[in-house]
């Protein structure tokens, strides 16, 4: 643990595991709860918004700031993330002092071996992102497990833009017999609806305000889910991103929510969920919106 001084900022933060591990279970007692908000960093008010429900609902709370190595199939992404520790820092210090950073080096997560373990999701691995981003939910799957084994949270809050890595943690948590409550929380909205992300700081003012296109989309999809079928809607989509030349529509898909697989059949007892991911001037970025 050191104190870190950035313009009169002190707040705890642990750079490694044992020291983290080693102050929690000085300060955890049979009465108290950990909440851990998991991040990359680049702090936006979505996660802030995670922090926020940890902070009212549980005695301490845990975020870490790692960006995982093994959860990027693409190594120029992994290159180009955006890494603002100082600024993230100052962030939750201004939001909440009491809050533990957590904000290890890859070698102290993975020693010699920056490598993933190999899954079973039921298949949930192998829609969208796992389709488009081969590996990706190994490394996410590997990371969040090893995360939870050091911080070892009551309590774990995951934004609902990553739904699929929502729905993946939590299987992993069911199928591990892990003891941690996976919460899934709104996602936060930039006033023009994009979705917050911290890919959005690598987008022009221009294609920022573009952008938008995309959550209005998913507005007229859930406006079009009651009328028209799935395949009627995914054409649409598809039609109208192809005049947009800046934007390049990786996927779109309408998924039952629990399987994440496509829409076939309509079931009155079951939800669905859009799921869009587009490249915006080569930047990635996904979104999803509930539909009934
Ligand atoms: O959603 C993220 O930021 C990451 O996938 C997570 C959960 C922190 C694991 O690296």
């Amino acid at each position: 643990m050191f104190a870190y001084n950035l313009n009169k900022i002190t707040m705890h933060i642990f750079n490694g595991k044992a020291n983290l591990i080693a102050h929690l279970s000085a300060i955890n007692t049979s009465n108290s709860t950990i909440g851990f908000v998991p991040t990359m960093g680049a702090l936006h008010e979505g996660h802030l918004s995670l922090m926020q429900q940890s902070t009212s609902e549980n005695t301490f709370t845990v975020v870490s700031i790692f960006v995982n190595p093994t959860q990027f199939n693409n190594p120029d992404d992994l290159l180009k993330y955006p890494r603002t520790l100082d600024q993230d820092v100052a962030k939750i210090n201004a939001f909440n002092s009491s809050i533990i950073v957590f904000a290890p080096s890859v070698n102290d997560i993975y020693d010699e071996n920056v490598s993933s373990d190999p899954f079973d999701f039921d298949g949930l691995e192998n829609q969208m992102e796992g389709k488009f981003r081969p590996g990706h939910f190994d490394g996410v799957g590997t990371i969040v497990k090893k995360l939870f084994e050091i911080v070892t949270p009551t309590t774990a809050y995951f934004g609902e833009k990553d739904f699929q890595q929502l729905q993946i943690v939590k299987k992993m948590v069911k199928k591990n017999n892990l003891p941690v409550i996976v919460v899934g929380c709104d996602i936060f909205r930039e006033a023009n609806g994009l979705a917050m992300s911290s890919r959005n700081e690598r987008l022009t003012a221009e294609h920022r305000e573009e952008a938008s296109f995309i959550y209005k989309t998913l507005l007229e999809v859930r406006e079009k889910f009651s009328t028209h079928t799935a395949a009627q809607i995914n054409e649409w989509v598809e039609e109208i991103f192809t005049k947009i030349p800046s934007f390049e529509l990786e996927y779109f898909q309408i998924a039952d929510e629990e399987t994440l697989l496509p829409l076939d059949k309509k079931i009155d007892t079951k939800t669905y969920r859009a799921f869009i991911a587009v490249f915006v001037n080569n930047i990635r970025l996904i979104d999803t919106i509930s539909l009934n």
